[in-house]
């Protein structure tokens, strides 16, 4: 099976490759100077030289705030990318795994999503993601689309990250991040990676499970939880109050729900959610590791 990496310089995308290379996987992971989602000429010649049985796409436009004030951009990317990728997938005969969102939902709703649920996106992102998913539906019958909830990892930009890197900057983290308001499964990119390529897995044998998924870590949790339990952590390899963290400093009366119901994809594929709590007791000490060998 031959699988083409879409974002492998990326938190989930490095994971993945990993992954690949120590299951003697044979994959490319073209870099975006190489492979930019949003050349669709390049996008298209690249994958008929290259002729894979799997792409994974990785890449996305991620960053909420910004895709407000370029939401031109951000449709480019998540749903004209997609699209044209969609298109050249079914072209070739690849299977297609997409990445997507718990964006694609209001957040209004009080138990976690499941597959059945409408998608009513509320920003520019959320919408661009509904957008690039119904593009995927009409062009490429053969994809899944994996909706995740909170990605966490030891590097890069993420809830995690931002409040560690706080911690390490003054003990005074920013007052943002940590609202009980905001309810979501902090997945770590290692785990997405995982169910990535079991799912990668599943199609190359050949197994009829084509459609959309949610993944995310068990128990659901909010980011004034989650920023707790990372200070918690933190607290071993930094001198650290418990007073570092702020109080919750929502100002928004409504919960936003960004959980996702695992079930579907635990049916359909075996795939059992991990807890994200031990996961975070790694993910703070690569940080720390990481931390120390580049001081
Ligand atoms: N983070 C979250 O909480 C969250 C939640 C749900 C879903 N997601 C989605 O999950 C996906 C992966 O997230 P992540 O955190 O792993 O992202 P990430 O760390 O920001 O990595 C993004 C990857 O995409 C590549 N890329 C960017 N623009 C590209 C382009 N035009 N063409 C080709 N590749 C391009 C990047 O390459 P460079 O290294 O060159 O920049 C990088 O390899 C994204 O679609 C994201 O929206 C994220």
């Amino acid at each position: 099976m031959e699988v083409l990496v879409i974002g492998g310089s990326g938190q989930i995308g490095q994971e993945l490759c990993r992954l690949l290379k120590s299951h003697q996987i044979h994959f490319q992971a073209p870099d975006r100077a190489q492979l930019d989602l949003e050349d669709h000429r390049t996008v298209v010649k690249l994958i008929e030289k290259w002729k894979p049985d799997v792409v994974v796409n990785t890449a996305g436009y991620r960053a909420a705030g910004n895709a407000q004030k370029e939401p031109s951009r951000c449709f480019s990317f998540n749903r004209d990318g997609v699209s044209n990728l969609a298109d050249t997938c079914n072209k070739v005969g690849a299977a297609l795994v997409q990445i997507s969102s718990w964006r694609v939902f209001d957040g209004t709703k009080k138990e976690p999503y499941t597959e059945k649920d409408t998608p009513n996106p509320e920003s520019v992102l959320g919408n661009s993601f509904w957008q690039g998913e119904q593009q995927i539906h009409q062009r490429c019958p053969r994809h899944v689309i994996l909706r995740l909830s909170w990605i966490i990892s030891h590097w890069g930009r993420n809830r995690a990250t931002r409040l560690l890197d706080s911690f390490q900057d003054n003990g005074s983290p920013l007052p943002v991040f940590t609202s009980s308001h905001q309810r979501g499964c902090p997945t770590t990119a290692e785990d997405v990676a995982r169910v990535l390529l079991a799912i990668t897995q599943q199609i190359g044998c050949n197994s009829n499970c084509w459609g959309t998924y949610h993944y995310s870590a068990a128990e659901p949790t909010d980011e004034y939880t989650l920023a707790e339990v990372i200070l918690a952590e933190a607290s071993q390899y930094l001198d650290i109050s418990k007073d570092a963290l702020p109080e919750d400093n929502t100002e928004r009366e409504t919960v936003v729900n960004a959980c996702l119901d695992s079930r579907s994809l635990r049916h359909t594929f075996g795939i059992m959610s991990r807890p994200w709590r031990s996961a975070v007791t790694r993910l703070v000490r690569n940080y720390f590791e990481q931390h120390k060998s580049s001081n």
